[in-house]
Order: structure tokens, then C-alpha cells, then sequence
């Protein structure tokens, strides 16, 4: 059972159709929040996390964007806005993940992976802060591999370290009205075509010997979107696996 505590809050979530990007939203409309789920392809899966929310009393709105496209990504805010009012959260949870090496890694994955993971969150949160709002709450999804290195994932990482830096200087550009934060999950979700045994296969290695879930990402996110004294923070969600890199 949790509070309704964002009760009068408006969020929007990207990437809000399935996996973490749902289980954030449906965890802050369990807090009262109303939430824009946005999506790119998966429209039916955003439907029903939208018929979701609104059993659970918040209301809700479902917004396409293909945030690859520089301008789509740029208007997504006031599009978002123009249906549910003010936005009051912002939760960057929409990415790329693909796998490239230094050898093989093309300009247009650097580009892809750059324009998902990073530029168009950089452009989402202007437009949030851009907004006449009192005060807000932005939370960025990066990924404990922004710890040590990650050979086998170029294109995806470094865009991760970009969002990264994002995350800090918006936190210092922003203040004192916006707080700008991160979670950077580690072994929570198996990528697609994995099953849960990729999870266990993997979790020994980690301090904490197991895999997380959508919940504890979403525990972090909710933690974040209401803390009164945090900014530029990260929350590792990892079982520790950072303190290994
Ligand atoms: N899952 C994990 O264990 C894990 C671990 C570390 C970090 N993370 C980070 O946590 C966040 C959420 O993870 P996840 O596993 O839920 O992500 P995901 O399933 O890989 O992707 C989330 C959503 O991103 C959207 N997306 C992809 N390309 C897009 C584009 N060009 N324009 C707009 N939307 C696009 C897709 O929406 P559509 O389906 O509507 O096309 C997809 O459903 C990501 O930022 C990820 O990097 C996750």
C-alpha cells in the first residue's frame, strides 16, 4: 500500500508502454500522480497501462514520439502539456540498447544511440524546465555500466555517460526550482529474447548474489520525484554490482 502523496502531480514518462518505463508510471500513479505515457511502436501496451492507471484513480494519456527525430523529441513536452496541463515529473526512461565494440561500432549507431539516450532526454528536460512551474522533478534512467567500461555495448554506453553529464549540469542549470536526478539499474530486466535464467546465471557475481526487479527500480524513481534535499544524485539499483567495476 502506498500514499497518495503525488496526488496533484502530472508526470511524464517515456518509453511508459512496457517494462521499466511501466512499472515507473504505474508506481507513480499508485501515488496519486496523473501520468502521459509516452510511447514510439509498442501503442497497444501503452493503452493498457493507460486503462491501468486509470483503474487505479489517476488519470492518464498516451503520446507517440519517435525520439530518434530531433524536432518529434523537441515538441514532445508541449504536446504532453497541451493534454494533461503542467507537467510536474519527468521521467527519461525511453533507450536504445544495442551491442557494438570499438571495432565495429558504426557513426549511425553512435548517432542513434546519442539522439535516443541523449539528446532527446537533454531536450525534454529544457522544455519541462522551460515550462511556468514552481517546481519539478526530473529523473534520468542511465545504467551501472557508466561505471568501469563496457566493451561489448560502445554506442549504448557512451550515449549513458552523456546522460550522465546531462544530468549533472541540468541539476546545476536548473536549480533551485528543478531537481534533477538518476537511477542507473543494473541486472533488473533480461534484455529481449532472454529469459529470467540469464538474470540468476549472472546475479551470484554481484554483493548482494541476486537480480533486482522493475519494483526496485521504480521504488528509486518514487524516492527521487519527492525528495525535498537531492539533486545530481544517482541511485545505483544494481546489488552493488558498481562497487565490482
Ligand atoms: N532493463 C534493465 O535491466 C536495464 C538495465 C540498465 C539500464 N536500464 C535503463 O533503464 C531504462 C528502461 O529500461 P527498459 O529495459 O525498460 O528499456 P527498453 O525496454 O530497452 O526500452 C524502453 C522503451 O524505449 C522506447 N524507445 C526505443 N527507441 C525509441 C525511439 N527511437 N523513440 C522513442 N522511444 C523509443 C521503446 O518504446 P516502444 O516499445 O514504444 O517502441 C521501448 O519500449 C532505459 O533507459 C535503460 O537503458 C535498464
Amino acid at each position: 500500500m502506498h500514499g497518495r502523496g503525488l496526488e496533484g502531480r502530472t508526470a511524464l514518462v517515456t518509453g511508459a508502454g512496457k517494462r521499466l518505463g511501466r512499472a515507473i508510471a504505474l508506481r507513480l500513479a499508485r501515488e496519486g500522480a496523473d501520468v502521459v505515457i509516452h510511447y514510439r511502436s509498442s501503442e497497444d501496451e501503452a493503452e493498457a497501462t493507460r486503462g491501468e492507471i486509470e483503474e487505479l484513480g489517476s488519470e492518464a494519456w498516451t503520446v507517440q514520439a519517435d525520439l530518434g527525430e530531433p524536432a518529434q523529441a523537441a515538441e514532445l513536452v508541449s504536446r504532453a502539456a497541451a493534454v494533461a496541463g503542467p507537467l510536474g515529473i519527468l521521467i527519461n526512461s525511453a533507450s536504445i540498447f544495442d551491442t557494438s565494440s570499438v571495432d565495429d561500432v558504426t557513426f549511425d549507431q553512435v548517432t542513434q544511440n546519442m539522439a535516443v539516450n541523449a539528446w532527446a532526454p537533454l531536450e525534454l528536460m529544457r522544455h519541462f524546465a522551460a515550462q511556468d512551474i514552481d517546481e519539478g522533478q526530473i529523473v534520468n534512467l542511465l545504467d551501472t555500466r557508466v561505471i568501469g567500461a563496457d566493451p561489448a555495448h560502445v554506442a549504448y554506453i557512451i550515449s549513458k555517460h552523456a546522460l550522465a553529464q546531462f544530468t549533472n549540469l541540468a541539476a546545476l542549470e536548473y536549480g533551485p526550482r528543478i531537481a534533477v536526478n538518476a537511477v542507473a539499474p543494473g541486472l533488473v530486466l533480461p534484455p529481449p529474447g532472454k529469459d529470467e535464467s540469464y538474470l540468476a546465471d549472472l546475479a551470484g557475481n554481484l554483493p548482494l548474489q541476486r537480480h533486482g526487479g522493475a519494483e526496485d527500480v521504480a521504488d528509486a524513481a518514487a524516492y527521487l520525484v519527492t525528495a525535498r534535499f537531492v539533486t545530481g544524485q544517482v541511485i545505483y539499483v544494481d546489488g552493488g554490482r558498481h562497487l565490482r567495476e
